[in-house]
């Protein structure tokens, strides 16, 4: 199902309520914020663009953060309407307020091709409630509602949804780009669809990688994640990180690795038809270190998985902290092969130069991909601009949890009232 993009008619001279996901992370240097990744807000600039020169009033809304409920300054979101100004020379004016008197006066001010910034959705907790009187007052400030948040479009908050039940509601260009991208990875990928999963967390991958298994062609499993994969098959991972799922969660995550490994056990070919696999991939060999900070060569080992390994006393104090050489090789000849590719997470601790080759070889091998190469994930974005592979790669998602939620197979509650 397609998202429904607006036209030129339905905005031209119109006040337009815009949510923007402008959740980007900031950093105080010498007492001024600075934004360390624009990606998401700059994501937003063509559709601004369109609005403004349509002559439409424009505000804008966000959160940034987690503030609970409650103002806290230093999740303002002040900093971002000077870097609109400053940096894209946009007429913005910042209102340190989402509902009151200062709000009132700055819409009263607006001109058609202006814009306002609203303060921090999030300093008010009826927004994560989606609280209807909250999504009434904000729907009131205009006459057309526009979704530019494609990654907070699985929170069902008030300026997601409840907005929606009372405004002509849109999709952005760039909300639109992302969920057309991502679908086309589930309903139509060129095969090999290759998926590549790492980073520290297993939990918000488990339902993506439940799904993906049922599409893939391969699933590549690397960084802490993997640990759980290692362990399910009976390998040692030492003080290696598994994230711990709670006493009270209901998924045991080694359960999970264990039983995707065995639902998924049939061996596959590859296009060129020499490399028999099973679905499910996981390090043959890692890098293992005393502690992830070292910066001694000397403390790194490779151990290979594939063979018996003796627990010496020094063993039991190692943590894996990257794929080994032989994993990452295997893992670059999939990719080639590969007619589509999505990537969430690194393979390692990539921050440490020790410990960077596994990411940096599986980033060079997507990024020397001629097929469909999608990339996500904050982690994953850090490192290809680390390696300065951004611009190889041909769709660099800008949203995190929503597009694991998307390719989880699940309807995103910020969707729905933006289809056709
Ligand atoms: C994100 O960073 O993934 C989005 O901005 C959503 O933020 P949240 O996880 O705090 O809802």
């Amino acid at each position: 199902m397609q998202v429904k993009l607006p036209q030129t008619q339905d905005i031209q001279n119109k006040t337009v309520l815009v949510r923007v996901d402008f959740n980007a992370p900031l950093e105080v240097v010498n007492g001024a914020v600075t934004i360390v990744d624009p990606r998401r807000i700059d994501s937003a600039l063509q559709t601004i663009r369109f609005l403004i020169e349509n002559h439409a009033k424009v505000i804008l809304m966000s959160h940034l953060g987690r503030p609970k409920g409650e103002p806290n300054p230093k999740l303002s979101l002040g900093p971002i309407a000077n870097y609109l100004q400053e940096t894209h020379r946009l007429p913005v004016t910042f209102v340190p307020e989402v509902i009151g008197k200062a709000v009132d006066q700055a819409r009263a001010n607006l001109q058609p091709g202006q814009i306002l910034l609203l303060e921090n959705l999030r300093f008010h907790k009826e927004e994560k409630k989606n609280d209807p009187e909250f999504a009434k007052t904000l729907a009131s400030y205009a006459d057309v509602y526009i979704n530019e948040a494609f990654s907070a479009a699985h929170r069902a908050h008030a300026s997601t949804v409840g907005v929606t039940e009372h405004l002509p509601s849109f999709a952005g260009f760039r909300l639109a780009e992302e969920v057309s991208h991502l679908r086309q990875l589930m309903d139509n990928p060129d095969r090999p669809l290759v998926i590549v999963l790492g980073g520290a967390k297993i939990s918000d991958k488990v339902g993506a990688a439940q799904h993906l298994a049922d599409v893939a062609d391969i699933i590549l499993v690397g960084g802490a994640v993997a640990n759980n994969f290692l362990k399910a098959e009976g390998l040692e991972i030492y003080r290696s990180y598994i994230e711990d799922a709670g006493s009270d969660s209901e998924i045991n995550y080694v359960q999970f690795a264990h039983n995707l490994i065995e639902d998924h056990k049939t061996e596959r070919m590859l296009k060129d038809g020499y490399i028999p696999l099973p679905k499910i991939l996981y390090p043959i060999d890692v890098l293992a270190a005393p502690s992830l900070e070292t910066t001694n060569q000397a403390e790194v080992q490779t151990i290979d998985l594939t063979h018996d390994m003796e627990d010496t006393q020094e063993e039991t104090q190692l943590l894996y902290t990257d794929i080994g050489p032989k994993t990452a090789q295997l893992f670059a000849e999939v990719i080639t092969q590969a007619g589509t590719v999505f990537w969430n997470g690194p393979m390692g601790v990539w921050e440490n130069q020790l410990f960077a080759s596994g990411t940096q070889t599986v980033a060079q091998a997507i990024a020397d991909n001629k097929g469909h190469t999608v990339v996500g994930g904050g982690d994953s974005l850090a490192a290809i601009d680390h390696f300065k592979l951004t611009d190889h790669f041909k769709y660099v998602s800008i949203a995190g949890g929503a597009a694991l939620e998307l390719l989880s197979g699940q309807h995103l509650p910020g969707l729905q009232p933006l289809h056709k």
